[in-house]
């Protein structure tokens, strides 16, 4: 971090998908306490702050991306009193807290949709909610032809045959943010978190808050038109301002999948958030063309509204990237040098849990999976990515949880490998490597500057300067590649040392190395 710039700007925070990262209790779910007991863990690998997936009263129907009282904590993950202790637990170990708000929509068990119900057609109740007729001659079709992103449409007929919007799971209603009270509930929300000493937000379907007014048909299903409507960033506009009351730099992270990098930039301009995941860096395939392109186009995109970039290459939605990357031991090594790539660049980067394990997929089998997407579509889904964290023993739970429960997703037996508890003690493992990484970052980085300049480098490759204090590259071709003239001496490598050939310094393929400037 330099000297007076916010906390979050160079921040690494980790996320915890809280039902995956420890269990105090032994219900086979993790929570609260869990967090708390291993936060130490947390504090040893370097990380800034914390972002913990939703704990709020919910049915868990898409696992707690569906609210049903958002100021509370749900039984399965413990009490407000838990939390509380977690965040004061968190703030002695010098780590922030970022909490998750889901805007977009609440449960359908929360009380605003049980009395929109129970009020009626053209109820004040039913305007919180996107309630409308249908179409047909007995009002038996949808109103439009929107599709839910989970599969099936996206609106649930109720039984007295008004249509109800969900963008996601029919237990998912969305929100009215046309309707003004919709925005005051939020406001004393986050004002709710806030007061209890939150650091900052991260925002749920921030891109999907407003809708196309006249929920018109769509002519082109692109998934994204009728969604990041310019009266959205009205919302952050006023958010900005409550986060700005509150002392210490509280912050809000915008989940918005856009079409571009422009499109995600508008979230963080000066007067709106401070930052938005940056998941055209996590889309990009393993090749130096396009890291090339994401970040040209990334950095110019933040310049243009003074930003701060982020950087993202796993998250509980996406497969996780080893897997992406090919899997096996090719999708480690380059995962390994996607990470100390990703970790030379400005602004802040998010890790996802496991990855600094190495965790890869899990192929979850049918009958254990749980997510909405596959019960709505058929699709895999999205369990393979939230399997329980192995943190010791030889065999499942791998001391998730206390004695033998086992999780509420199955482990793989192969996981013994990769038990915290194993790395810790294997100087080569993934782990090591990741503590490594973020305490050379924490030094090397400090102080230097932020300008990024693209080097010319070998074809399949991308090479960079950060600031006047490291030179970074990455080598995502088949053959050994020269390294730029811009670099001196190595300062880490994500994997094999430089080979020498043909008089020249070489970085071996799946590789990325950090120089001091020559
Ligand atoms: C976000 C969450 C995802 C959830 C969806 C609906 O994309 O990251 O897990 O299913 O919103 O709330
Ligand atoms: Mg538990």
């Amino acid at each position: 971090m330099q000297i007076n710039e916010p906390w979050w700007r160079h921040a690494v925070c980790y996320q915890i998908y809280v039902r995956s990262f420890a269990d105090s209790d032994g219900d086979g779910v993790g929570d609260m306490a869990g967090i708390a007991q291993r936060l130490p863990y947390l504090a040893d690998l370097g990380v800034d702050a914390v972002w913990i997936t939703p704990f709020y009263t919910s049915p868990q129907l898409d696992h707690g991306y569906d609210v049903a009282d958002y100021r509370d904590v749900d039984p399965l993950f413990g009490t407000l009193e838990d939390f509380d202790s977690m965040l004061a637990r968190a703030h002695e170990l010098g780590i922030k807290v970022i909490v998750d708000v889901v805007p977009n929509h609440t449960s359908f068990e929360h009380a605003w949709f049980k009395s929109a119900l129970a009020a009626g057609p053209g109820s004040p109740e039913r305007e919180r909610y996107v309630f409308r007729d249908g179409r047909g001659r007995d009002g038996s079709q949808p109103p439009n032809n929107w599709k839910s992103v989970f599969g099936g449409a996206a609106w649930t007929r109720v039984e007295d045959g008004q249509w109800y919007l969900h963008m996601f799971d029919s237990s998912q209603p969305d929100l009215n943010w046309w309707n003004p009270e919709v925005g005051d509930e939020f406001e004393s929300i986050l004002r709710f978190w806030l007061d209890r000493g939150v650091d900052g937000f991260r925002i749920d379907v921030a891109h999907g808050l407003i809708k196309k007014q006249d929920l018109a048909d769509l002519a082109r299903y692109e998934g994204l038109v009728m969604w990041d409507q310019p009266e959205v960033h009205d919302v952050y506009r006023r958010w900005h301002k409550i986060l700005a009351e509150y002392d210490g730099d509280r912050m809000a992270v915008a989940e918005a999948w856009t079409d571009s990098p422009e499109a995600t930039a508008r979230y963080i301009r000066a007067d709106e958030l401070q930052q938005a995941f940056n998941f055209h860096w996590l889309t990009a395939p393993w090749s130096a063309a396009e890291f090339r392109k994401v970040l040209s186009s990334t950095l110019e995109a933040v310049g243009l509204v003074d930003g701060t970039p982020t950087w993202v290459l796993s998250n509980h939605d996406v497969v996780r990237h080893p897997t992406r990357y090919g899997g096996g031991a090719t999708g480690l090594a380059r995962a390994r040098a996607a990470a100390l790539t990703m970790m030379a660049l400005p602004g802040s980067v998010y890790v996802y849990q496991g990855e600094e394990l190495g965790l890869e997929q899990v192929d979850v089998a049918p009958e254990f999976r749980q997510d909405p997407e596959y019960r709505r579509g058929g699709k895999v889904g999205r369990d393979g990515c939230r399997v329980p964290i192995p943190w010791s023993g030889d065999a499942p739970p791998f001391g998730f949880g206390p004695g033998t429960a086992q999780p509420w997703l199955p482990q793989p037996a192969e996981w013994s490998e990769l038990a915290v508890e194993r790395q810790l003690k294997d100087p080569e493992s993934m782990l090591a490597f990741y503590r490594e990484l973020l305490t050379q970052r924490r030094t090397l980085t400090a102080g230097i500057g932020d300008e990024v300049r693209l080097l010319a480098s070998a074809p399949g490759t991308l090479a960079f300067s950060r600031g006047d204090g490291l030179v970074c590259m990455v080598n995502c071709g088949s053959r050994a590649a020269k390294v730029p003239t811009e670099a001196g001496e190595l300062l880490m490598s994500s994997g094999e040392p430089l080979v020498e050939a043909r008089g020249a310094r070489r970085l071996a393929p799946d590789t990325a190395a950090w120089f001091r400037p020559a």
